[in-house]
């Protein structure tokens, strides 16, 4: 028995419960070590064994060969949106960025701020960015194509990746890493907050090719250069060590209770359709982005009556769920089914909203 509930958060959101729990109990004394995670040196082989761990464990997950390095870096997804240009921009060169909502507009915000090329190739928001391009203008010499391969704001997603032509994709991932395998060739690096998919804010997991790192110019601040945290091995100050530890638990449940990408995308599926299901049923409620390219992580609806959706709000509250809001820039409704959020939650949700149209309708 626990008194969790049904948390549909966008990010900080529900972690499994065996996994809190696991840290619960290891609160006080750590393996027997008689302090907490938080208190203990990062130095230390106990911390040593677990960062470790979070490395393998992700390096398995992905399939990832020794041509990728698994790197924590602080400041969120949010800094590697400068650090990326910072790193792997040089002077006389480009990128190619695709923009599919918020976050991606970020990520080319922190470019330019840099005066670093960089071109737009595509963008959805001629249609509010309520799905995903599907015709580019790269360019042969972009030294990397971003994409944002959830739009955790709008609901899209990416479910097949763009033909870039040899040149390596760079992927904001925050919002649907670890979610489902990726074919990892076509990247140069990919990243993401930890605080979705993975555990508590304070990091963000770094996937980067090692010829990437060769790029690198020497003269940035150290804690701005990608090679430090490669060479370092992500400890050359003292890292987010609590998060990092709940991440190898999350991976850890991920191999060993979920059983892998695959078969955690094929839950995440059979969850995000039950809930489309739920919307598409009639025009009672109505899905924001365009069906194709719907996100299986966020998903994103209104109610046909607007003035519902406050009432809807407070009623799923009182009802026991949490983060069915939409994200304040966007209004209307949004259930984020990452990984933890199990199907026993996604039923009683879709139960919930059918009996709210029920009464409404
Ligand atoms: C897709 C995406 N990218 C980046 C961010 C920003 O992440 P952080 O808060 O780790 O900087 C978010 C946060 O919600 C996000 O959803």
């Amino acid at each position: 028995m626990n008194n969790r509930i049904h948390n549909f958060s966008a990010g900080p959101s529900t972690l499994p419960t065996s996994v809190v729990q696991e840290m619960q109990e290891n609160l006080l004394s750590y393996q027997g070590s008689g302090m907490s995670v938080m208190e203990m040196s990062h130095r230390g082989d106990l911390f040593m064994e677990i960062i470790e761990e979070a490395r393998t464990r992700i390096r398995r997950l992905y399939g990832l060969s020794d041509a990728y390095d698994v790197l924590f870096v602080h400041g969120g997804a949010s800094l590697q949106f400068a650090m990326v240009p910072m790193n792997f921009i040089g002077e006389g060169e480009s990128a190619d960025y695709i923009e599919t909502g918020t976050w991606s507009t970020k990520a080319i915000t922190e470019v330019r701020i840099q005066n670093k090329g960089v071109r737009v190739v595509a963008s959805s928001g001629d249609r509010e960015f309520t799905y995903i391009p599907e015709a580019f203008d790269f360019s042969p010499e972009a030294r990397f194509v971003h994409i944002t391969t959830n739009n955790t704001i709008r609901g899209t997603q990416w479910h097949a990746l763009p033909e870039t032509d040899g040149v390596p994709l760079i992927a904001d991932m925050s919002s649907d890493i670890l979610s489902r395998p990726v074919d990892m060739d076509r990247f140069g690096m990919i990243y993401g907050g930890a605080q979705k998919n993975m555990g508590p804010s304070g990091t963000a997991v770094v996937i980067l090719r090692k010829d990437f790192v060769e790029r690198i110019p020497q003269a940035l601040p150290t804690m701005l250069s990608y090679r430090t945290y490669v060479e370092k091995e992500s400890m050359f100050n003292t890292p987010a060590t609590f998060p990092i530890y709940a991440i190898s638990l999350v991976t850890k449940w991920l191999e060993e209770t979920m059983g892998g990408l695959a078969a955690m995308e094929a839950v995440n599926r059979r969850k995000a359709s039950k809930l489309y299901g739920v919307i598409d049923e009639d025009d009672f409620y109505e899905g924001t982005a365009e069906k194709n390219d719907r996100s299986l992580m966020n998903a994103t609806f209104r109610l046909r009556q607007r003035e519902l959706e406050p009432v809807f709000v407070k009623q799923s509250l009182e009802a026991g769920f949490a983060g069915l809001k939409g994200h304040k820039s966007v209004g209307g409704l949004r259930a984020s089914i990452y990984n933890a959020v199990s199907e026993a939650s996604v039923d009683v949700l879709c139960d919930f909203m059918d009996a709210f149209r029920r009464k409404h309708r």
